[in-house]
């Protein structure tokens, strides 16, 4: 029997929404089969919880500050990008509107990735594909 998936909700977050530059990469400390990799700032949604609302807890837990949503990258199965079993995660573009962004829980350091270097840094191999198709959809060309 297979587990039914887990919702997991992140964020790209881009210096400005309307012409994305730079991109915020969340380099993980914990759990250690995962430390030393870059990843889009998130976590599991709770149940009965709106997705977007887990997704602004999730980053004021993690980083510290408030978002604007924009608009989702929608993923190939469902809507959602398959990570490793059971979860699955949802992307939205995002912008800080409140503070400045800090890593406080599951992080130890944050990078804002300049426009042409977005795949700089050794990113989760689950979020990989996800990046890829950022690219292709925000960064002009
Ligand atoms: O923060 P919370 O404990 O709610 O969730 P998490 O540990 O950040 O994420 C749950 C799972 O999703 C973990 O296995 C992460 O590796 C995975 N994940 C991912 O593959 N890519 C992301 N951008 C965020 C989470």
């Amino acid at each position: 029997m297979t587990a039914a998936p887990v919702l997991v909700v992140a964020a790209a977050l881009v210096d400005d929404l309307a012409a994305p530059s730079a991109l915020l990469a969340a380099r993980r400390c914990t759990p250690a089969a995962l430390a030393g990799r870059w990843e889009f700032p998130g976590g599991k949604v709770e149940p009965g919880e709106p997705p977007r609302d887990a997704l602004r807890r999730e980053i004021r837990e993690e980083l510290g500050v408030e978002i604007r949503l924009g608009a989702e990258l929608v993923g190939p199965a469902e809507g959602a990008w398959p990570l490793a079993r059971p979860y699955v995660l949802r992307l939205w573009l995002a912008a800080v509107v409140g503070g400045t962004p800090r890593p406080l829980v599951e992080h130890d350091e944050l990078r804002w990735l300049p426009a042409g270097r977005w795949h700089d840094v050794p990113w989760l191999d689950a979020d990989l594909p996800i990046l890829t198709a950022l690219v292709g959809a925000v960064v002009p060309r």
